[in-house]
């Protein structure tokens, strides 16, 4: 069997897509309450909030087409999300991504103890490391680190927050009505974490929640990243082009968790996919070709990838393959674009480029599509799938499509969950 998570972000596609006239906005909630209750009800083990922090300037030197197409932005805060949504679904794992570089151990600590105690024990924290100076400037640093010196702070900053919640030993609060006491002194002390970067002192002021600390969630791919990964994740969300490529990742995440005197079973590997399903096979490759070949899909992804990369794609001549190009951001999707050495001009790429992050392409019937995923993970005897939305931004249509058709055709292959079995988003991970 294997584990399913959903990846979504706050400004979902409904006020433009096919059932736009039952929510206008997004931004009260409801949109991704209604589509988690149903992910819940299909088991998903979490539903994953992503985030990213500036309106970019990039692609044509300017934040224009970001906000007048909503690419990478409108943004809003996801750990607020993660409450409004966890109190409508008592078994589902609420993941919010959270910047290691622009976020203090002691807010981080306290914000994730108290989100945890809310849901409760259903917290995940997504670590990224956040890329892009239009982030540094929003938040009044000079320039961004070093890409690998962001990984070292987060490192830092892992062990910081760890420090935090680990300030209250079990036990710590005793709430005795008898005496009045809440708190047994002898099980509190100062965490006083000092790094390179990062100091607290601590205690935590929060009493620890049911989980104690979040699930560590992350999706470094670079050397650097995975580095981090082994170290200090519980669920990795990867990209990774084909069953070799994925079989590669997953290996070798589990061969760097076995050096730093990890257990390889303590992390589950999930890759991302956006199955797109239909009645026929015909007609999800319709489908799939009205998405992937419009004009604004290929907006999205230049816009997209110049925002990551920090390289205005806006310059480059659609009719001439793509000239390398040395970047600090995303190299891995920049290459999947640009398909170097192929002599395929970027207007071509762009049509072959499909959903850009995802790990093979899912077109189908349900039926067909599970089929696919069963056999996958069996050839890279893997964890799971995250499962995304056209453009990242999910649709009603697109999350009905998923949870009443592809994932009664999992369940009834025996491969995903057919009911949910545990209290907190950790205890769901280690079960197969
Ligand atoms: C499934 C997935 C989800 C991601 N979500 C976010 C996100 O919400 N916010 C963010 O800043 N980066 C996000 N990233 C980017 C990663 O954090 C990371 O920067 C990227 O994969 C490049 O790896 P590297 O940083 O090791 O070079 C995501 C990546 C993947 C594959």
């Amino acid at each position: 069997m294997f584990h399913l998570g959903f990846f979504t972000c706050f400004a979902s596609d409904e006020w433009n897509g096919p059932l736009a006239g039952h929510s206008a906005s997004f931004a009260d909630g409801r949109f991704h309450v209604d589509t988690a209750r149903d992910l819940e009800r299909a088991c998903f083990d979490f539903v994953l909030h992503e985030d990213s922090l500036a309106v970019p300037e990039v692609f044509g030197g300017s934040r224009d087409v970001y906000l007048e197409e909503a690419l990478v932005t409108p943004e809003h805060d996801p750990v607020p999300l993660t409450v409004a949504v966890g109190a409508h679904t008592p078994r589902t794992g609420v993941a919010a991504t959270t910047s290691t570089t622009f976020h203090s151990p002691f807010a981080l600590a306290r914000l994730s103890s108290t989100v945890d105690g809310l849901t409760p024990g259903r917290f995940g924290w997504n670590t990224a490391t956040s890329t892009g100076d239009g982030v540094a400037a929003d938040f009044g640093a000079p320039q961004l680190l070093d890409h690998d010196d962001r990984y070292d702070l987060a490192d830092e900053f892992v062990d910081a927050a760890e420090a935090l919640w680990n300030s209250r030993d079990e036990g710590a609060v005793v709430m005795d009505h008898a005496t009045g006491r809440c708190a047994d002194l002898a099980r509190v002390r100062p965490a006083d974490f000092r790094g390179r970067w990062l100091r607290t002192r601590g205690p935590l002021d929060t009493v620890p929640s049911p989980q104690r600390r979040p699930v560590l969630v992350q999706a470094g791919a670079s050397d650097r990243g995975r580095a981090f990964a082994a170290r200090n994740a519980e669920v990795v969300v990867a990209t990774a082009r084909g069953i070799e490529a994925m079989r590669a990742y997953r290996d070798d995440v589990r061969a760097r968790m076995v050096e730093s005197g990890r257990d390889p079973d303590s992390c589950e590997v999930l890759f991302l996919v956006t199955p797109i399903v239909g009645r026929t096979g015909e007609e999800a490759r319709a489908q799939h070709d009205d998405l992937t070949r419009t004009r604004r899909h290929q907006v999205d992804v230049l816009a997209r990838l110049s925002a990551y990369t920090g390289h205005d794609l806006s310059v480059h001549d659609l009719d001439a393959p793509l000239p390398p190009i040395a970047t600090e951001g995303s190299a891995g999707l920049l290459a999947r674009l640009a398909q170097w050495g192929s002599r395929k001009s970027l207007r071509q790429c762009l049509a072959e480029m499909g959903f850009a992050s995802d790990c093979l392409d899912l077109v189908g019937t349900a039926e067909s599509v599970a089929e696919e995923m069963a056999a996958a993970m069996e050839e890279v005897g893997g964890d799971g799938f995250l499962l995304g939305a056209p453009g990242f931004q999910p649709s009603r249509v697109h999350v009905a499509s998923i949870t009443e058709a592809l994932v009664p055709a999992l369940q009834r292959r025996g491969v995903v969950r057919s009911r949910s079995e545990f209290e907190t988003f950790r205890q769901n991970l280690p079960a197969f």
